[in-house]
């Protein structure tokens, strides 16, 4: 069989701007023959990635995923962009901050921030997922790929009962989207990863680590390329009987490794 990876192939990252999404668009970027485009808010580090990549055909598109007009300009953009579209990662995700580990207790919770984080982790996602499977199902094929987090398949009390919500319904998006659109040829599956050593830890990266280690004291933070790897072989038809599934890339950590 031919090397799936190898063949010209079109690809959407969304989030891709930093950390799990940058290490996706680095790894996709590195087939010469794919094209990428990738969006974020930041301007500064996608115009730094997309002129690192520029060997590669690799565009970046500034994007709030929060803002109607800002996605719909994006998939107007994405046709010119893309020979096909083949793939899409949704990557982009805020984390909570209304954390015991950061002091908060839920009923002290602020709504705005409840509201901040599914405006991003499942609103945004929704908003995207709309046009991805609107060009996907019109060209009979295409595989998504959804951020979601072992987040979204456990409760933990280290983490902000909105971030968890929001995994929990990019999961239930995620095996929803895959029953109906499977008649159309597109699949679209979730990745879950464990802890990422991302900006998104924050100041909390050590006392995770401390934390993981008390189970396991050989445990390390997983890295963004690691989480990359499984999310290109959703994207591709190395997958291709793989559907609604919610792959965890944690080092065992759901089933109590870590
Ligand atoms: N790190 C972990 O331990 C971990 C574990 C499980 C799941 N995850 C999930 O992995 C995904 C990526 O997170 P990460 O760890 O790589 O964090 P990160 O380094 O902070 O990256 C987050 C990405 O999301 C983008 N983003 C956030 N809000 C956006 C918006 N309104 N519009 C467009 N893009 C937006 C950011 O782009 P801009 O800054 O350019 O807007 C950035 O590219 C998230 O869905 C997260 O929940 C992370």
């Amino acid at each position: 069989m031919a090397d799936p990876y190898a063949t010209s192939r079109g690809y959407l990252v969304v989030g891709g701007t930093h950390g799990i999404g940058e290490a996706t668009v680095r790894l996709l970027a590195q087939e010469i023959t794919h094209t990428v485009v990738f969006c974020g808010r930041d301007k500064d580090a996608g115009t730094r990635l997309s002129n690192e990549l520029s060997a590669g055909n690799t565009h970046f598109v500034p994007v709030d995923i929060t803002v109607d007009e800002s996605v719909d300009a994006l998939f107007d953009a994405l046709p010119g962009l893309l020979p096909h579209f083949d793939g899409a990662f949704n990557s982009a995700g805020v984390i909570g901050t209304d954390t015991i580990l950061r002091g908060t207790r839920f009923h002290d919770s602020e709504e705005g921030h409840f509201d901040q984080v599914f405006a991003v982790n499942v609103k945004g996602m929704w908003r995207c997922l709309r046009h991805e499977l609107r060009l996907m199902s019109a060209a009979r094929g295409g595989s998504i790929v959804n951020c979601a987090s072992v987040a979204g398949l456990r409760a933990a009390d280290s983490l902000s009962v909105s971030y968890t919500a929001s995994k929990h319904a990019v999961i239930g998006m995620t095996r929803a989207l895959a029953a109906e659109y499977a008649r159309d040829g597109v699949r679209v599956n979730a990745v879950c990863p464990g802890v990422i050593d991302t900006r998104m830890l924050g100041g909390l990266r050590d006392r995770l680590l401390v934390d993981l280690r008390r189970k396991n004291p050989g445990a390390s933070v997983g890295s963004p390329a690691q989480v990359a790897e499984a999310v290109a072989f959703l994207l591709s038809e190395r997958s291709s009987y793989v559907n609604g599934t919610a792959l965890t890339v944690d080092a065992g950590g759901l089933h109590g490794a870590l």
